[in-house]
């Protein structure tokens, strides 16, 4: 991420900081005597989520065997409600080793009130840039540092469906060879067939950023150009009406109590056969594993209608907060994370995508093997997810979820619905200007 750069004294110490720091942090890995304690808050607790983060956290421990690891969750799909706790401890002083932290935009509150280390030292001296696709790097970084170490990717635009419905009913399996308008075809034929109380298309937005999340990648299928409008901070409200149509056309096939579930409990109704299709993020992949369903067997995914040639980026990372007790341990934590043999359990646990291009693709069930495949290659193009923290800035995030929140419930007024989205984000900076096509 660049911002106006300034050269400075700044810029001269810094180019001599490496040779210092990696010697520093070279004796901090190596310390597998360490002691003290690694508290790690994240919000992993669904299927698949909880799974991944124990084994990068026992990962952990058998290296540095003496120190006191502390799993902090605090549950809430996307970092719901980890936000506020965790702003609230880092501001009092009181924080964790570490916190997960999407990187991008999430990051800047901290940045901003110089609330954490950077963490170029990590992506030194584990030689991070030469095996990480170029958007993730920048994405990870403000001003020119990084400020997070990124532990695994998840693709955000993808349908998730239960095979056995489709053989139950004689439907053809679907496939990403439609357009997004065949597919709301598709979702009307299949819903004509599927008995009272089945779905064709699922949504479980207790948290709001469920349906945020459809609706960003109905806005990048209608028209990329429109996505880097709105992460820019240039879109108009005219140019959001297609994806409020679309998403509209979306809920005309989910089941009115959407907002009573979860994204879980949504894939939990899509195990049960209540539902057909979800879009949603890969981190549905590793639920549906992680309870016994098998890809290709028990569930299909295709990327979705009209993003074929994109890869919208989850990002999940940690940073560093600057108040925490023992510091070293953060480093040592970050330092492991990334390490070939963690990335190789914890990725196909999480459902997720190592960040590193070196870490073999053959670790992963079919599934996640293209998609990894799709993330590192360079004909697929990157988009930064704004429901997850990477796009757009928070204050923009934050009013998104509510508006489009209130939409899903109420998903009349497309107009009015586009004007508030303008309104709530007109005045907000954006620092950042994406060029993602
Ligand atoms: C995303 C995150 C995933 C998964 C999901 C639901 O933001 O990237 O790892 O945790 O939220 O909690």
């Amino acid at each position: 991420m660049k911002r106006g750069m300034a050269v400075s004294i700044a810029l001269a110490i810094a180019l001599l900081a490496p040779v210092v720091l990696s010697q520093d942090i070279k004796s901090i890995v190596e310390n597998v005597n360490a002691t003290g304690q690694l508290e790690v808050v994240h919000w992993w607790t669904a299927g698949g989520e909880k799974e991944g983060i124990n084994e990068a956290l026992n990962y952990f421990s058998r290296i540095y065997p003496k120190v006191r690891v502390i799993s902090g969750p605090i549950a809430g799909g996307a970092g719901t409600n980890l936000k506020q706790v965790v702003k609230t401890r880092v501001v009092a002083g009181n924080a964790p080793e570490s916190f997960q932290c999407h990187a991008g935009y999430e990051m800047y509150p901290y940045y901003e009130g110089d609330l954490l280390y950077n963490c170029d030292d990590v992506w030194s001296y584990m030689g991070l840039e030469s095996v990480t696709p170029d958007m993730i790097e920048e994405i990870c970084k403000i001003d020119g540092h990084y400020y997070c170490v990124p532990i695994g990717i998840h693709r955000t635009n993808v349908v998730f469906y239960n095979k056995g419905l489709f053989e139950a009913y004689g439907v053809e399996e679907p496939s990403s060879n439609m357009t997004l308008e065949e597919f709301f075809d598709f979702a009307a034929e299949l819903q004509e067939k599927l008995p009272e109380g089945v779905r064709a298309l699922g949504l479980g937005d207790r948290n709001n950023w469920e349906a945020t999340h459809i609706f960003e990648t109905l806005m990048l299928a209608e028209n990329p150009r429109t996505y880097e409008k709105f992460i820019n901070g240039k879109v108009t409200a005219k140019e959001l009406v297609p994806a409020l149509e679309a998403f509209q056309e979306y809920l005309g096939y989910v089941a009115p109590d959407h907002r009573a579930r979860t994204w879980d409990e949504e894939c939990g109704m899509i195990m049960q056969g209540k539902v057909a299709m979800l879009i949603h993020g890969d981190w549905a992949k590793g639920y549906f594993t992680a309870n016994g369903w098998e890809y290709g067997k028990d569930f299909g995914a295709f990327v979705v209608p009209g993003t074929e040639g994109w890869f919208g980026a989850s990002t999940d990372a940690f940073v560093r907060p600057k108040s925490s007790v023992n510091h070293e341990n953060a480093i040592r934590w970050q330092a492991t994370y990334v390490t070939l043999d963690a990335q190789k359990v914890f990725n196909p646990a999480k459902g997720s995508i190592s960040p590193y291009t070196h870490v073999p693709t053959t670790i992963y069930d079919e599934y996640s093997r293209e998609a990894a495949e799709d993330l590192y290659s360079r004909d697929i193009k990157i988009y930064p997810s704004i429901t997850h923290g990477s796009g757009s800035p928070e204050q923009v995030l934050s009013q998104l979820n509510v508006i489009i929140g209130d939409f899903a419930q109420n998903p009349q007024n497309v107009q009015g619905t586009a004007n508030s989205i303008i309104n709530a984000i007109k005045y907000v900076e954006h620092p950042v200007q994406w060029d993602i096509i």
